[in-house]
């Protein structure tokens, strides 16, 4: 009898002592196994006598029935351990810093371009707009800039298709799109991009503008230095800021200007402006007895660079996260 109580023990020892399921399954078998310590028990069972075997049979089937039980509890606890065990390591810290999901922002070209129009609303411009891909009457001919005309060798730009389609090089075909549809009075702007053979610090070959026209009965090129001077007061901020109109020339207006701001220690080129060319008017069947108007065109990415401080105004679009992200709020 000793010597079964010893078996329990052994076994409950043995089976405490294995931490994974397939170790007890081993531990299982020399126990319970068909050649196990109680199949061999089972064997001398035969050989006691006849009054003694129904007392140690079924002392046998408890001990079975203990060990068993044993086997079933110690299983069950393995189950547990390895559970809370990858509980413990898949468990959330949340006292370790979140990691923060970036949003974007707008491009600060796009933010200028924002502002320029909303200020240009405020001054009773309303906004209009024009295809990027032009054919060579929009983009010259109709703007008084014929073939062979030399100020197109200024305007080199990406021809398509057999050189009759290509890339805009200015915001001023919008004006002629606007007037074949338009009767004046007239008084847009028009955001966009253009393109041209260009590449230096404060040249990209693609770049934008904003045209504006305003064509009435009495506009003049006071009321074309008032407007652009008023504007570029406002989107700058400052009351003083210093605005140069230097005489030049297009072929689509007349008298024409450029309008330089201050810069570095000298003036930079904002944009074109003047009166537009009576050619242009009859261009688009307005009656140049009665009406006349001013355009203008300035360049977006220079207005950003002068009011972000950016020295390289090709930085705009080498989407450089490092650089653009300084732009956002
Ligand atoms: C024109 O494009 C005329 N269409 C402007 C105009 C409109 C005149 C209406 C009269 C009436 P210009 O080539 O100067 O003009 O270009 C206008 C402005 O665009 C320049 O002053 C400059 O600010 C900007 N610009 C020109 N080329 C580039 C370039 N490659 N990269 C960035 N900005 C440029
Ligand atoms: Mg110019």
């Amino acid at each position: 009898m000793q010597e079964l109580e010893n078996i329990v023990s052994d076994a409950e020892h043995a089976f405490k002592a294995v931490r994974t399921l397939p170790e007890l399954d081993q531990v299982k078998a020399r126990f319970l196994g068909k050649q196990g310590v109680l199949s061999e028990l089972r064997k001398g069972l035969a050989k006691v006598s006849a009054e003694e075997r129904p007392i140690l049979g079924a002392r046998f089937n408890s001990l079975k029935t203990e060990i068993e039980s044993l086997l079933e509890r110690r299983k069950h606890d393995i189950n547990t351990e390895a559970l809370q065990k990858r509980l413990d390591n898949e468990k959330i810290d949340v006292t370790l810093p979140g990691r923060k999901q970036s949003l974007g922002g707008l491009h600060p070209v796009t933010r200028t371009l924002n502002r320029v129009t909303d200020l240009f609303s405020t001054m009773g411009f309303s906004v209009a707009s024009g295809p990027e891909i032009e054919d060579d009457y929009y983009n010259f001919t109709s703007l008084n800039q014929p073939e062979d005309h030399p100020a197109r060798s200024m305007h080199d730009t990406f021809y398509l298709e057999g050189e009759q389609h290509l890339l805009r090089t200015h915001t001023s075909p919008i004006q002629i799109r606007y007037m074949e549809e338009h009767e004046p009075p007239i008084r847009i702007v028009a955001p966009g991009r253009v393109y041209r053979v260009d590449s230096d610090a404060t040249h990209s070959p693609m770049f934008h503008q904003i045209e504006g026209l305003w064509v009435d009965d009495r506009a003049t090129f006071a009321d074309l230095k008032g407007t652009v001077r008023e504007f570029l007061r406002r989107f700058f901020e400052n009351d003083d800021l210093e605005v140069r109109f230097r005489p030049s020339y297009f072929p689509f207006t007349e008298p024409s200007a450029e309008i330089d701001m201050t810069f570095k220690d000298g003036w930079l080129e904002i944009g074109g402006c003047g009166m537009v060319h009576p050619k242009v008017l009859r261009n688009v069947n307005i009656d140049t007895e009665r009406f006349q108007g001013f355009a203008f065109g300035m360049g977006l990415d220079r207005l950003a660079m002068l009011r972000y401080g950016v020295s390289d105004l090709r930085l705009f679009f080498e989407n450089d996260l490092r650089f653009l992200s300084q732009f956002s709020d």
